[in-house]
């Protein structure tokens, strides 16, 4: 649960009840498109209402309306770039979760609510220039990094761009691939791209061409082997991290042992953290 981030809107009022009353309730967004990669993953978009402003990298909060009509909310990185007229999530299925025990059943037409209100640390405002930047994502963390791949403003900002991804099984990164892969046709950023972004997947738990948990090849230097770049240096590198709070932790020592220091919306350094779930 997120408890934590006292975000489950669970005393809210109801919905219907509350548009008319409630400027902050959610808005009912419809499904556009809804497409499963894995008995534990799937993406889908929906409409974005017109006063509806974020910046590329924010999470807010989604859900559905509970049997008593009122909103079941949890925090969903958005995963479209601030330009794009839907919005666009990647989500995990827990069996016995909640919100996405139902929400995994979603079908085009459906109505998914949305919250007015979103934030988070992993926007670029919120790193100093460099001229690397790094994404390492874990699982469903590579949400937040599928909008910045997909903003020009990531690309006028760093010379290269690194994403990397690990996930436990092959199948777990067929998001990340398919998306990174297809950018180079992409209208706004596809010619940016080339030659500055690259995504660096890896496998824990079964075969693949890199295996291992990204904390390691960065403790013993084959991410920076394999991509032919020197080691973090704060000078010139910047670091996004997204996944589990341990994930987050362990990678989180690795940027200040290399000399990084964290930063946020107030006071913008050289790394940045979130966590991809709470618990
Ligand atoms: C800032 C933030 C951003 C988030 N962005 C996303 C996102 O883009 N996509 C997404 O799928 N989830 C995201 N989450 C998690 C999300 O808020 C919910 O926890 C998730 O949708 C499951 O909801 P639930 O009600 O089904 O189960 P919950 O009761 O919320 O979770 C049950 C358990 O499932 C596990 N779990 C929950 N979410 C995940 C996950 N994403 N990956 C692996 N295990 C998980 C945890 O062990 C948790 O205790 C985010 C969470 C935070 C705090
Ligand atoms: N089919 C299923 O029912 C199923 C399948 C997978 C997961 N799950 C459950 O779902 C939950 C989330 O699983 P998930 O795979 O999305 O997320 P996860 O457990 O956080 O794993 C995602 C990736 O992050 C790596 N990782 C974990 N801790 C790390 C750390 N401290 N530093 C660096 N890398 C780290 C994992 O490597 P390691 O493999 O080395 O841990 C894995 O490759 C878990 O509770 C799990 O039990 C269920």
């Amino acid at each position: 649960m997120n408890e934590s981030l006292d975000m489950t809107a669970d005393a809210s009022p109801a919905p219907a009840a509350a548009q008319n009353v409630n400027p902050n309730a959610p808005t009912a967004e419809t499904v556009l498109e809804v497409e499963h990669y894995t008995d534990r993953l799937f993406r889908f978009r929906i409409t974005r209402p017109r006063s509806f402003r974020f910046r590329t990298g924010e999470f807010v909060m989604i859900g559905l309306p509970k049997e008593d009509g009122r909103p079941l909310l949890r925090a969903y990185s958005i995963a479209s770039p601030a330009w794009d007229e839907e919005l666009e999530f990647y989500s995990i299925k827990v069996p016995d979760g909640p919100l996405t025990s139902r929400l995994c059943n979603i079908q085009p037409g459906d109505k998914v609510l949305l919250g007015k209100k979103p934030t988070g640390t992993l926007v670029l405002d919120a790193l100093t220039p460099g001229k690397r930047l790094y994404m390492f994502s874990t699982g469903t963390g590579f949400a937040p990094f599928a909008s910045l791949v997909r903003d020009p403003d990531t690309y006028e900002r760093y010379e290269e761009v690194i994403v990397t991804h690990t996930c436990r099984e092959n199948a777990e990164l067929t998001y990340s691939q398919n998306l990174i892969n297809d950018l180079v046709n992409d209208p706004l950023v596809g010619e940016m791209v080339q030659g500055k972004l690259r995504l660096y997947t890896t496998c824990t738990r079964e075969d693949h061409p890199r295996m291992g948990r990204i904390t390691t090849l960065i403790e013993n230097g084959k991410l920076f082997e394999d991509l032919g770049v020197p080691p973090l240096d704060p000078a010139c590198d910047r670091a996004m991290i997204c996944g589990s709070m341990e994930m987050i932790q362990d990678t989180k020592n690795l940027m200040i042992a290399a000399g990084l220091t964290e930063g946020s919306n107030s006071a913008p350094a050289e790394f940045v953290i979130e966590k991809a779930f709470a618990g």
